[in-house]
């Protein structure tokens, strides 16, 4: 109650199913209900979350056959339907009353264990009692969020962020700073010098194909950050929903699997992994691994949240990695994404030139571009995306990505969903939209 949404209008900016709460925080789309609210006492933290500028956007879809980049979903034509349906039938069969039945906190106790294998095969060593399983990663952040947020704490994100991590600490009451970003990742002289200056709560890093950004943090900056995190007794915490949508070489490894090399920096790394972007969103199958006393006070906000993540998906999810189909389900994801991606490169360079400049992305779901005004056509993305959807097709606009300061040159196009003839097409009409 209190937040609705035109479903129709949803629909055609994700490209997706019809709206809900969920699907509106991942697309950062947020409606309140004047009448509601005119007679409703809310919380006060909800005075700390503002309505998005991208709505204003919705009032201009409604237009049939639009090609949408504006989603931030899977393609779930590329879901291991086969696969998640054996895994399926399998716990159904073989064990239906634990999985039917209320379960643990901390999580299903094989897919623990079988979340531990798929981290070592990742490099980074995690017992099955230094992880518990969360509804989605979005459930990890929320409890990091619980767990390590007072209204007026200061967090440092990267400069754009996730914007459903804004929006929850913002619930929280945090005070959110932006660190500048590049094509290598945060730049870390900035964050050291924010981390000293502010002596945040925490910092929240996407260092793998971010969202939106696209970028990837390098081996060396990693490392430095671990360094400072270690030095300044300063949680960082490591978001990686993308990492394994590599397309040719695989990225650095995660902070996580680094902080062996850096002693002392384990003890301020919180990792969020998810099973969304590899497997299946809809299982809501995501997991926490942070410093024991961290893990036990998120256990405790998750009793009060939802006592604990569906026994079914993450069964399903346990018996589905021991079936050895994700690499093969994950290299079609991965050739699929590069291939779409390559196009969406080309035809932006073709449609666009120098009016768009973008650095190409070597994995994951998004394009983060800005325009630069070449040639006197305009550097006004919320402008550009209005015309845009006039010419049937849609994508976010950079600034709602933006704690603070925001660019508004700046876009976010997905290529994960659209097919390449969709994409050339697409980006065609963008080119005319200038
Ligand atoms: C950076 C980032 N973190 C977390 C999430 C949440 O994913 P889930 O809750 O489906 O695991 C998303 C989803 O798009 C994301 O892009």
């Amino acid at each position: 109650m209190g937040w609705v949404s035109n479903q129709s209008q949803f629909t055609l900016i994700t490209g997706q199913f019809p709206a809900c709460n969920a699907r509106l925080v991942h697309a950062g789309l947020f409606f309140s209900t004047p009448t509601l609210s005119f007679f409703m006492q809310f919380a006060q933290r909800l005075q700390n979350v503002e309505t998005s500028a991208i709505r204003e956007l919705f009032k201009l879809l409604g237009k049939p056959g639009i090609i949408s980049f504006a989603g931030g979903f899977p393609d779930p034509a590329l879901f291991d339907a086969t696969g998640i349906a054996q895994a399926s039938a399998f716990v159904l069969a073989n064990n239906p009353g634990p999985v039917l039945q209320y379960g643990a906190t901390e999580g299903y106790q094989p897919l623990r264990e079988g979340l531990s294998a798929f981290m070592a095969n990742k490099g980074a060593t995690v017992t099955a009692d230094g992880l518990i399983v969360t509804t989605g990663s979005q459930q990890a952040l929320d409890l990091i969020g619980k767990t390590m947020i007072s209204p007026g704490d200061k967090v440092i994100v990267e400069a754009p962020t996730f914007l459903a991590t804004i929006q929850c600490f913002r619930l929280y009451g945090a005070h959110i700073i932006g660190a500048p970003i590049d094509a290598d990742g945060v730049d870390v002289d900035k964050l050291e010098t924010l981390i000293e200056e502010h002596k945040p709560k925490l910092v929240y890093l996407i260092p793998t194909f971010g969202n939106p950004s696209g970028a990837t943090l390098s081996l060396a900056r990693r490392k430095r950050i671990l360094d400072i995190a270690a030095r300044t007794q300063t949680l960082v915490v490591e978001d990686d929903p993308y990492g394994e949508l590599y397309f040719d070489a695989a990225p650095p490894p995660s902070l996580l699997a680094l902080s062996a090399e850096v002693p002392g920096s384990r003890d301020w790394l919180a990792h969020c992994g998810s099973f969304s972007k590899i497997l299946s969103p809809g299982l809501r199958v995501g997991w926490l691994i942070a410093p024991a006393a961290l893990l036990a006070k998120a256990t405790m906000c998750k009793q009060f949240s939802d006592a604990h993540t569906s026994n079914l998906t993450q069964a399903i999810c346990a018996h589905y990695l021991t079936l050895n189909r994700l690499n093969d389900a994950l290299a079609v994801v991965r050739s699929t994404y590069a291939e779409r991606a390559r196009v969406m490169a080309d035809s932006l360079r073709r449609e666009l030139g120098d009016a768009i400049a973008f650095n190409q992305p070597q994995g994951g779901m998004f394009f983060w571009a800005s325009l630069t005004g070449a040639n006197g056509k305009s550097a006004n993305a919320p402008e550009f995306a209005k015309r845009a959807i006039e010419q049937g097709v849609a994508f976010v606009p950079g600034a709602p990505f933006f704690a603070h300061d925001p660019d508004l040159s700046t876009l976010r196009l997905s290529f994960a969903t659209a097919d390449v003839a969709k994409i050339e097409e697409g980006i065609a009409r963008l080119g005319r939209a200038l």
